[in-house]
């Protein structure tokens, strides 16, 4: 197979520095606090259209893949937003809104559950919300304004597709397209910010902006808190692996803490899967230290195109992911459509774009002796992967539907994991 058909093109495995502490390390729970995805947890699912998302079973294709359990946890319907993404801005804008508050009227703490009822409405008319976005997570940010009645504005680059345009602009959001590209966009957001008076709501962290992306990825966590009950409630264990697509690597982390939060040292082991063109956390795993990479072509999974790890995200990362790897865009609509047609198990299954990385790292691994034994993979292996999107540009999803002359299967000729015994 040339190497850009191969399912997985490069693999860093059993880092050593994330087999350390066997319990939640201290260094994770500085990052994200047990009391913070519980306030975060107490808050979202009181938002009105709160339900959990499903968790599918694609007992189709663990048998496929040789496996004894494969989770899919289905966010394509989450508050109609259609990703994961609606955990994090939304939550990170509202608590926001209550800290500008309390700033300006000393001496008062408004409850969330005031602002989003319309009780400082007069006030909150004078806070903007802003944040660079590829369209998730501005799409999270301008629903928390409108549930806040605070202004947005949402600054995207050229490359950002009409349809995920619009989606903001419906709610709202005053939405601003420039010619360059996400960088340009972080830093043209960055100085208009400045310039006005403005907040930033960014799902990424740097040198001297944490508390925000970090309340962002508090919201994620309820995700993770759905998984383990959702589990539990059906009798099953937790899951042996977890199979987890990253762009910053906020969703990576979130989850990896709030699993190692809850289960310990039982925690799953965690496998990063991230486009090649945007390999910011595998370049990280390498380096043993935060890197940004260079986009020098887009990748189809538009939400996972970005070139720098979130500092924050890295933190719970560097401990607690052993592995690492990149695909490339081959298989995103193969595996996009194997989903769609109901053969994966499940039922049939609307997988965006950025849904589907995770599946393909697990497709591409069992398929591959030497990886699969290196993973740990077998038999018994219980496996997750997130869904975190369903068709959040419904354009994008029809063309994506259309098979390709030059696609390759879903699943490799070699599928399987095989086994020494
Ligand atoms: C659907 C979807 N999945 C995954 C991600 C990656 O999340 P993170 O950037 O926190 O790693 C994104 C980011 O926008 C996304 O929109």
């Amino acid at each position: 197979m040339p190497p850009s058909r191969r399912p997985i093109i490069r693999a860093h495995l059993n880092r050593p520095a994330a087999s350390g502490p066997d319990s939640c390390p201290e260094a994770v729970f500085d990052v994200l606090s047990e009391e913070q995805a519980e306030a975060a947890w107490a808050e979202i699912t009181t938002w009105p259209g709160y339900a959990p998302t499903p968790l599918r079973a694609l007992d189709a294709l663990a048998d496929r893949l040789g496996i004894a359990a494969l989770h899919y946890k289905d966010e394509g319907e989450r508050f109609g937003l259609g990703s994961f993404k609606a955990l994090g801005g939304s939550y990170a804008v509202l608590r926001h809104a209550a800290d500008w508050l309390a700033e300006w009227r000393p001496g008062e703490s408004p409850s969330l559950a005031s602002i989003r009822e319309g009780a400082h409405a007069e006030a909150l008319a004078g806070l903007t919300v802003v944040t660079a976005t590829d369209g998730n997570h501005g799409r999270s940010v301008a629903w928390g304004a409108r549930m806040a009645g605070c202004r947005c504005r949402i600054y995207i680059h050229a490359g950002v597709s009409e349809g995920r345009r619009e989606a903001m602009a419906a709610l709202d959001a005053e939405v601003v397209r420039i010619d360059g590209d996400y960088d340009d966009s972080v830093h043209l957001c960055a100085r208009e910010a400045i310039a006005n008076g403005w907040t930033i709501i960014s799902d990424t962290s740097f040198d001297g902006y944490m508390e925000i992306p970090r309340t962002v990825m508090a919201g994620y966590t309820v995700m993770a808190s759905e998984i383990l009950d959702q589990l539990d409630r059906t009798g099953k264990a937790p899951p042996s692996h977890v199979f987890v697509q990253a762009g910053v690597g906020g969703l990576a982390a979130a989850v990896c803490a709030r699993f190692w939060q809850r289960l310990g040292p039982k925690r799953p082991r965690f496998v990063v899967i991230e486009p090649e063109q945007a390999a910011c956390c595998f370049e990280s795993a390498l380096g043993d230290r935060p890197a940004t990479v260079t986009i020098e072509t887009e990748t189809v999974m538009a939400g996972l195109s970005c070139g720098e790890v979130s500092l924050l995200a890295w933190e719970v990362l560097a401990r607690g992911v052993s592995d690492f790897l990149t695909i490339g865009d081959e298989r995103v609509g193969p595996v996009m459509r194997l989903l769609a047609a109901g053969e994966a198990g499940g039922g049939p299954i609307t997988a965006g774009e950025s849904a589907v990385p995770g599946l393909i790292g697990l497709i591409g691994a069992a398929a591959d002796e030497t990886l699969a034994r290196a993973l740990g993979l077998a038999a018994e292996s219980r496996v997750l992967v997130l869904g975190c999107e369903g068709a959040t540009d419904p354009a994008i999803y029809r063309a994506m539907m259309v098979p390709g002359p030059d696609d390759p299967p879903a699943l490799p000729a070699a599928s399987g994991v095989r086994h020494d015994d």
